[in-house]
């Protein structure tokens, strides 16, 4: 499975992309608004960062505007990867700039239903959000299930990017469904190198080592 970094900031992809578990990044325009500077600037040298798909998000609701601005990102670097709400609207442009060889992530998905049909038109991406499921007492690992499921039985080409995850058992668990990508806040991202045996293992053996060598001295 793949994993992404869900952030705009580009000192917290700096400091991740370097270890070799990252993939590729997801922005939203709430991430992006929180940087400072120039918000393409920015994207680019994200881009150049992690050498990998990097999603930059539409702000306009009808089909022309996301078009445009659809466009214009895609322009911006070669791993630009459009996001789309997953709208009347952001479906519609899906499959416009799908038959033009941009690459789309429909977000805010939150039924199969909806994966079901962001598919039809050539998502590169569908990105459901399990944690504001989970928000609203309505398991979102169990619309994973549905949309790999789904998926599966039509041979969709379509990568389920699993989004809004809070926690590393989301990303377990998207793991153990074949989800194809988990997107994490780097913070998540951060514990999956934690464990307290490794830590106290660690500890053990450099001791043991140090005592050898003070007898041997
Ligand atoms: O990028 C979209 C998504 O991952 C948002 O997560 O935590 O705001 O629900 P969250």
């Amino acid at each position: 499975m793949k994993l992404f970094i869900d952030s705009g900031n580009i000192k917290e992809i700096e400091a991740l992309v370097p270890l070799g578990i990252i993939d590729g990044i997801t922005t939203n325009p709430s991430l992006l608004a929180k940087e400072p500077g120039d918000y393409k600037d920015n994207l680019k040298r994200i881009c150049d960062i992690v050498n990998g798909p990097t999603s930059a998000e539409v702000v306009a609701k009808d089909y022309e505007g996301m078009l445009r601005e659809g466009r214009d990102f895609a322009g911006l670097h070669e791993h630009i990867v459009v996001k789309v709400p997953l709208t009347r609207e952001g479906i519609h442009a899906c499959k416009t700039l799908s038959s033009e060889g941009i690459r789309v992530n429909v977000t805010l998905c939150f039924s199969p239903t909806q994966a079901l049909i962001a598919a039809k038109v050539g998502a590169t991406y569908i990105s459901p959000f399990v944690g504001r499921l989970d928000d609203v007492a309505t398991p979102g690992m169990e619309l994973i299930r549905d949309i790999v499921e789904i998926y599966n039985n039509y041979e969709f080409k379509t990568e389920v990017l699993v989004a809004s995850t809070r926690s590393p058992m989301h990303i377990v668990e998207a793991a153990r469904l074949g989800a194809d990508i988990c997107t994490c806040p780097p913070a998540v991202i951060d514990q999956l190198f934690n464990h307290p045996l490794t830590t106290i293992g660690l500890e053990k053996f450099l001791k043991d080592w140090e005592k050898a060598q003070a007898v041997k001295a």
